[in-house]
This record gives structure tokens, C-alpha cells and sequence, in this order.
């Protein structure tokens, strides 16, 4: 069922919570793949009303950003969404969401003052103001994000948790193709010999993964190696690499317990992120 107005959606939620349905929610935006399904799946099995949103928000992207070239499918999706047994569809536009005269924002300190909300200041703004407008139409029970944007869950758990909202955020391994590529609706803009230099992101986090588990323990290491591998690819322009901790997103000098291996990549004029969580042996420790 395909849903653009965000009263009638209340009256079909509302209803559901009158039958005592849990409500489980994947906000997306659209041009759906295997790591959206991923999360769609999990929320069908543990949720009885599953909703899913379909909403490019111009919020989280800058003027100089991809907003208008960003892939496009409602048709597609839908069907794709009907298939796996999604409920409800949510796809509202820009006017239902940001009425005339909008003026009020979530913004959350310090966890956006990094990585990605470095490179694109106001992205996470705009990703905790929509969130939390799509937790107050929709009122899940659980809410599911995935792992590969690892920055963004961390933002949405702190945000549920300092405005004590009331769902559970699930976070989901992220979904990659065969090769290893993380599946992303940005994969489309890439060219036949970007898709292949893009692989530069997965083998440099597994290269950090073959660094830690051979014992290097100093970041600044594993970041150089990284940086190598990276730099092999002729149209890779690296945007950011990071060890942090994966709690406060704050970097790790020498590795001691579980970090978060992190990078964004422009190939050619599209900009890739990806992420491992990566643990020390502790028979090395
Ligand atoms: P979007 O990029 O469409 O992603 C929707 C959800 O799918 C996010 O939680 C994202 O982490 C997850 N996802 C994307 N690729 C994945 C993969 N390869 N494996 C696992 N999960 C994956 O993220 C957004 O939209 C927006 O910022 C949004 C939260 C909807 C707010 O506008």
C-alpha cells in the first residue's frame, strides 16, 4: 500500500496500534536494494506492521550535492517492497514534509563533528531532523538502520537516547556484492572501470582486518597501507580514513579492543563510504 499524506497514514497506524500491532520502520530513500531488503526482511520477521519510507530528503544534502541527481524508482521499489511483504509504503514529497515556513531542526553535537559530517556539514542535521519527523508520523516500535552507515546509527542511538524517544534502533551488517563492494543506490552512477577501481574501498578495509589480525596495532600503520591500496586506483580521491572508537567515534592511536575501521572515497564524482568494526586476536593481546 502506497502512502503520500501523512494524515492518512496516522489513521492506518493508529488503527493497527488499536489491533495491538508492533510497528517496525525502515526509513530509506528509495532505489531499493539486497542492503535495504536486508533490513526490510528482519523488521517483517520481528515486527507485525511493517512500514517502510521512501523519502530523498534535501535536507541532508548540501547545494553543491548529488539531491537532483540522486537515483529515482517509485515504481520499482514498489514492487519490489510489495514483494517482501512491506505494509506500508510512506512516500511522501518535499511540500508534505517541509511545509511553508519550516524553521525547527535536530541538531546534535560532537558524533557530526567528524568523518562525514566533516565533508558535509549540515548532511547529519538533516538526517536527525528527518529522522525524527519520520519517528513522529510513523511511531515505531523498532526502528532499523544498517552498519554501513555506521556514523549515521551512531548518531540516530545518541539522539533516541538524549531526546528519550521511545523505539528500539536496530543495526544490521552491511549487505555487499559478491566481490565485496557495499551495495549503495550510489553503485549506479559508476562506470564500468569506476565499479571496478571502487573495489579499492573494500580491499583496504580488509587489508587493515589482515594488518590487525598479523599484530599492527598503531592506526597510523594501518592507515598508510590503506592509503597505498587506495591510491593504486587511478580515479580514487580519498575523502577521509579513520580508526576510532566505534561508541564515541573518537580516534584510536594504538589498538587495544574492537575498532571501527572507516573511509569515504570520491571515484571520479561519486562519493563511497564504507566501514569494518575490527577486533584484535585476544590470545595477542
Ligand atoms: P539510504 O541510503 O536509502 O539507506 C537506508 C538504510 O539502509 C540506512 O539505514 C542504511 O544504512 C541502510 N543501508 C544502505 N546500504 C546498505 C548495505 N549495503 N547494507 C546494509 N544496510 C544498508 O540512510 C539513508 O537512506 C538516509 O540517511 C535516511 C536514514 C533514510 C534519512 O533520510
Amino acid at each position: 500500500m502506497l502512502v503520500k499524506k501523512i494524515s492518512e497514514l496516522r489513521k492506518i497506524l493508529s488503527q493497527a496500534r488499536r489491533e495491538g500491532k508492533t510497528i517496525g520502520f525502515v526509513p530509506t530513500m528509495g532505489a531499493l536494494h539486497e542492503g535495504h531488503f536486508s533490513l526490510i526482511r528482519a523488521a517483517r520477521q520481528e515486527t507485525d506492521f511493517l512500514v517502510t519510507s521512501i523519502f530523498v530528503n534535501p535536507t541532508q544534502f548540501a547545494p553543491s550535492e548529488d539531491f537532483a541527481q540522486y537515483p529515482r524508482d517509485l515504481e520499482g521499489d514498489l514492487k519490489k517492497a510489495e514483494e517482501i511483504g512491506v505494509d506500508l509504503v510512506f512516500a511522501p514529497s518535499a511540500e508534505e514534509m517541509y511545509t511553508e515556513g519550516f524553521a525547527t531542526y535536530v541538531w546534535q553535537e560532537r558524533l557530526t563533528e567528524r568523518m562525514c559530517g566533516l565533508s558535509r556539514p549540515g548532511f547529519f542535521r538533516g538526517v536527525a531532523t528527518v529522522v525524527t519527523k519520520l519517528f513522529n508520523i510513523v511511531g515505531p516500535c523498532v526502528a532499523y538502520f544498517g552498519q554501513k552507515d555506521y556514523q549515521q546509527s551512531v548518531v540516530v542511538r545518541r539522539m533516541v537516547r538524549d531526546l528519550n524517544m521511545e523505539v528500539e534502533i536496530r543495526v544490521l551488517p552491511t549487505v555487499r556484492q559478491s566481490d565485496g563492494l557495499a551495495m549503495s543506490s550510489r553503485n549506479k552512477h559508476l562506470s564500468e572501470s569506476e565499479r571496478q577501481e571502487a573495489l579499492c574501498l573494500y580491499q583496504a578495509l580488509k587489508e587493515a582486518e589482515a594488518l590487525v589480525a598479523a599484530g599492527e596495532r598503531k592506526s597510523e600503520k594501518i592507515i598508510e597501507k590503506m592509503r597505498e591500496i587506495v591510491a593504486g586506483a587511478p580515479s580514487a580521491r580519498i575523502d577521509y580514513m579513520v580508526v576510532v572508537d566505534p561508541e564515541n567515534l573518537e580516534d584510536i592511536e594504538t589498538i587495544e579492543g574492537e575498532v571501527l575501521v572507516a573511509l569515504a572515497v570520491w571515484i571520479g564524482k561519486t562519493r563511497l563510504i564504507d566501514n569494518m568494526l575490527i577486533s584484535p586476536e585476544k590470545s595477542e593481546a
